[in-house]
């Protein structure tokens, strides 16, 4: 008896075990080792002129180690970067892609994604054109224009998301996540937050439509889609006036009138006094109202499942290949799983620890910004009025005086600028205390 029972629980134990995927994580990238990033990054060759790379935590952080990224540091360059690791598929498997990014430059046009290639990818010749499985992340392009692009290949072709996601646009830094499961649902997660789920085969031309409208099926003659009609019972008062003019009844036959030449006398017009306006009847609800035809469907003998769809093999490729307008982007805390409760908890970890005071630093940044904006504008202003009323050019020299000073000018600049990082360093300690 009580063998029986431990054979029992010891059985449903290893049906769970079994039952559970076994955690498998393929790249985790949080620039935690300085320049190390240098020996796992490649940077292509194709063009000899990409933007660089930099690793920084940028303007406003939470921590300025652990929130180091890699960032676009030119404007208007293209950029090829990638990172490899061992080959794996997702046949069988959930797939999870997360990354974070902070467009802190507050970015105009620019890609903010990432790519997933397969083992084949020559790293140091990566183009746009290299093929690649998976495109996933923001893509922002002036104003109204910022969806979360997730292009999948499949079939020698690439599809892109019917459904638009819009992304987030703004300085702060936002976690994207992309969820592939085996049964052909996939989820994406903006800062651990569901934005668009659903099945792939619904979201995504990979297969001509489940269903289409019966080409045999008419709408019958007598279908009334009419929603209102005229009254039918409605009838006009016999004693309606809509003759707008009436013969003058004051009027005469001239005496003269001859109707064999003159024709039948018509006397003139006049306008009718009761006159109301053209009867119309009353407006009602059709009571025969059968609503809008639909047209029925039918299964598409075009359609055929495809088990296949997304299932990617050798993936072994990372990479940024973007262009920026304004650079400034941070791509940080990249991640390849089949756990997604995993990575959600890597986000609440990473994202999910440094959103607020990183909030709170930036909206201390731009306050500041905004106030060296004003002083400078004012600066100008004042400028720019010495000049009006200095008509006899007096003061010409001084300033050729003040271009000289140019570069002093620039250099306090700095200056302000380091008091206030450091400044902040000081907020920035304060509040993690308070945590
Ligand atoms: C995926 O699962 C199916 C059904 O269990 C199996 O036939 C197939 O071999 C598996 N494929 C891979 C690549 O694991
Ligand atoms: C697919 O799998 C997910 C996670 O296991 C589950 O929540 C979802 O209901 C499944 N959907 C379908 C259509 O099978
Ligand atoms: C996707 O969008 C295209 C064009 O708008 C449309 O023709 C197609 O039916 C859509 N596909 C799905 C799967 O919704
Ligand atoms: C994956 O890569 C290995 C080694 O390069 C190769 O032998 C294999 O054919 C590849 N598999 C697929 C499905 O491309
Ligand atoms: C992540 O954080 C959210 C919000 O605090 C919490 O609801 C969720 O359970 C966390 N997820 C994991 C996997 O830790």
């Amino acid at each position: 008896m009580m063998k029986m029972h431990l054979l029992l629980r010891l059985l449903l134990v290893i049906s769970t075990l079994a039952a559970q995927e076994q955690r498998r994580v393929y790249l985790r990238e949080e620039f935690e080792d300085g320049d190390g990033w240098k020996k796992r990054w490649v940077e292509s060759k194709h063009q000899p002129d990409y933007g660089k790379f930099q690793l920084t935590a940028g303007k406003f952080y939470g921590d300025k180690e652990k929130d180091k990224g890699l960032q676009t540091s030119e404007d208007a360059k293209f950029y090829a970067l990638s990172t490899r690791f061992k080959p794996f598929s997702n046949v069988n498997e959930t797939l999870v892609v997360q990354f974070s990014v902070k467009h802190e430059q507050g970015i105009d046009c620019g890609g903010g994604y990432v790519k997933l290639f397969p083992a084949s990818l020559n790293q140091e010749d990566m183009h746009s054109e290299s093929k690649y499985y998976i495109m996933f992340g923001p893509d922002i392009c002036g104003f109204g224009n910022n969806k979360v692009q997730v292009i999948l290949h499949h079939q020698g072709k690439y599809h892109e998301n019917n459904k638009t996601i819009k992304c987030r646009v703004n300085k702060d830094t936002h976690l994207y996540t992309l969820i592939i499961r085996p049964n052909a649902t996939y989820e994406v997660k903006i800062d651990n937050e569901q934005v668009a789920f659903g099945e792939l085969e619904d979201d995504w031309d990979f297969l001509p439509p489940r269903k289409i409208k019966d080409p045999y099926a008419r709408k019958p003659r007598k279908w009334d889609e009419r929603l209102q009609i005229e009254d039918p019972d409605d009838k006009k008062p016999e004693d309606w006036e809509d003759f707008e003019f009436i013969p003058d009844p004051e009027a005469k036959k001239p005496d003269d009138w001859n109707e064999a030449m003159d024709g039948e006398w018509e006397g003139p017009l006049i306008p009718n006094l009761k006159y109301k306006g053209q009867w119309k009847p009353r407006i009602i609800d059709n009571p025969n109202y059968q609503g809008e035809w639909i047209h029925p469907e039918i299964d598409n003998p075009k359609y055929k499942p495809d088990p296949t769809i997304c299932h990617y093999y050798n993936i072994s490729v990372l990479g940024l290949d973007l262009w920026q307008v304004k650079s400034g982007s941070i791509f940080d805390n990249f991640l390849l799983t089949n756990d997604e409760e995993f990575a959600e908890e890597v986000g609440n970890k990473t994202w999910g620890m440094r959103k607020d005071i990183e909030k709170q630093w930036r909206e201390l940044y731009e306050e500041m910004e905004k106030k060296k904006e004003a002083e400078e504008a004012k600066k100008r202003k004042e400028k720019e009025e010495a000049k009006k009323d200095d008509i006899w050019g007096l003061e010409e020299e001084d300033d050729e005086e003040d271009l000289d000073e140019e570069p002093g000018n620039d250099g306090q600049e700095g200056d302000a600028e380091r008091a206030f990082l450091g400044k902040n360093e000081e907020i920035h300690v304060d509040q993690k205390d308070e945590l």
